[in-house]
């Protein structure tokens, strides 16, 4: 994926569902049908500011049946790097952006005999659009969904007027809070499990599972990073012969692309690998921030993931 297969949008609609989430509709600009998708995937919204370019992730929470518009709903982030804060301030109704074809990272499984989807905040946006996915089907699911208050449960009106029962609130307010291992001791097997919020909760959910005899192929869970901030660094990029300088602000991806060098991506939030760059010299340390690599990968520093994670040190020098 990259900046030549975006896709021209424009805001339709804007709506403020909770003190931290809003929630956007957005239609082609030439009126036709979106692309096809699944529950569970995301959109990269290309957001072009007057000193920057934002890429963010967004899962779609539309219904995957109705082509004619996309939604999303975008929390504002207190450590934002300003893509959320773009969307929150900048865009209104008739703002056009970018945005790139639908991948779906966090699909549902289509053997399993139950689904039990985790939600944590904003982490309920893929769920509302799998719920479309689920629902009038003959698997069994239900959500649990954990909010702060009721007053940040976003897209809770509509998920219980279509859900009734099967959905269960967790109000940290009120002193509720999910019972991990009750919910995941006792499921028929075949069910599959699916988190997405947190890391404090994905961690609670897949751990629980583990420890309670789930295989690995059942848990599923979705969380972007968003980049950290850090050090500024320099990177040489080998095949373009250019360095290139990563400010504290910027991510390395980010910053090679504003040096006009493209770098491959699906979600650029450390989750899918189609970003894994190979480093050719490295005298310093990698600050590995992605969820693909594993931890012995991580440790030969022979690959990084540029959307996410950073280096420190005096030289750095990638295969791009
Ligand atoms: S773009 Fe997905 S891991 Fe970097």
């Amino acid at each position: 994926m990259n900046d030549a297969q975006t896709l021209a949008v424009e805001v339709k609609a804007i709506e403020q569902v909770t003190p931290l989430i809003k929630h956007f509709t957005l239609a082609a600009v030439d009126g036709g049908d979106l692309p096809a998708f699944s529950g569970g995937s995301h959109i990269i919204v290309v957001m072009r500011g007057a000193s920057r370019v934002h890429r963010n992730p967004y899962s779609l929470l539309s219904s995957p049946r109705q082509l004619s518009h996309y939604e999303i709903g975008v929390r504002r982030m207190e450590e934002s790097r300003g893509g959320s804060h773009f969307m929150h301030d900048a865009v209104q109704v008739g703002s056009s952006l970018e945005i790139a074809h639908p991948v779906n990272l966090f699909g549902l499984d289509k053997i399993a005999r139950k689904h039990i989807l985790i939600a944590g905040g904003v982490g309920i946006t893929p769920f509302v659009a799998q719920l479309e996915d689920l629902h009038g089907g003959s698997v069994p699911y239900e959500l649990h969904y954990s909010v702060r208050s009721p007053e940040h449960a976003a897209f809770l009106d509509t998920l219980r007027s279509r859900e009734g029962d099967r959905v269960h609130m967790y109000y940290d307010s009120e002193g509720h809070s999910i019972d991990f291992e009750g919910l995941l001791s006792h499921q028929p097997l075949g069910t599959h499990v699916y988190v997405c919020g947190p890391a404090g909760l994905i961690s609670r959910v897949t751990n629980t599972a583990k420890s309670c005899g789930w295989p690995n192929s059942h848990i599923h869970w979705e969380q972007f990073s968003a980049p950290p901030v850090g050090d500024a660094f320099e990177v040489f990029l080998a095949r373009s012969r250019l360095t290139v300088h990563v400010p504290p602000d910027r991510s390395l991806m980010e910053s090679i692309e504003a040096a006009g060098v493209e770098v491959p991506y699906l979600c650029r939030g450390g989750v899918c690998g189609f970003c894994q760059t190979r480093v050719l010299e490295l005298d310093g340390e990698l600050e590995h921030n992605d969820h693909f690599l594993s931890d012995a990968d991580k440790a030969k520093g022979k690959s990084i993931m540029p959307c996410v994670s950073r280096a420190h040190g005096k030289r750095l020098v990638l295969d791009l």
